[in-house]
């Protein structure tokens, strides 16, 4: 089914003038860009965004990372696209990303891993809500 997810071009990735190149990864692969915006993150929305994680002892490493600069937060849509969009990504360790996949051209270690990708529908539809507006996301 064609389906939404939302992704983050990280720091270290932007720092590596590298939105073009992980931008036509996911168009070389069928996804489209539904809707994409440059922007600095602040620590309560980074926060809230990986409120999952807060128990974890790299919750503050984590979202000191994120705000460290700009990102671009994205909507890809596609057949399959939260599944496909995470066979792009590759594994979420550098180290273990496969050849070819995003996080091993632009990763630099488990934490600047260059991007962020929905890891499920449910998710998606939670992070897309956080970062647009519904009329900011187009049936492309
Ligand atoms: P992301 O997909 O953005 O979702 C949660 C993030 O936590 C994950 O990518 C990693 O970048 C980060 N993360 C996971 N494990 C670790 C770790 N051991 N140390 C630092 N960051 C981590």
């Amino acid at each position: 089914a064609i389906e939404q997810t939302f992704s983050i071009i990280k720091p270290n990735a932007m720092k590596k003038n590298a939105i073009g190149d992980i931008i036509s990864m996911f168009e070389a692969n069928g996804l489209k860009i539904a809707a994409a915006k440059v922007t600095i993150l602040s620590k309560s929305k980074a926060e809230e965004f990986y409120a999952e994680h807060k128990e974890r002892p790299f919750f503050g490493e984590l979202v000191s990372f994120m705000t460290s600069g700009p990102v671009t937060i994205m909507c890809l849509q596609g057949e399959n696209a939260v599944a496909k969009n995470r066979e792009i990504m590759g594994a979420t360790d550098p180290k273990k990303a496969a050849v070819g996949t995003v996080r091993a051209k632009f990763g630099d270690n488990v934490g600047e891993n260059a991007v962020h990708g929905s890891d499920s529908t449910a998710s998606a539809a939670r992070e897309l809500a956080l970062f647009f507006e519904k009329h900011e996301i187009c049936n492309v």
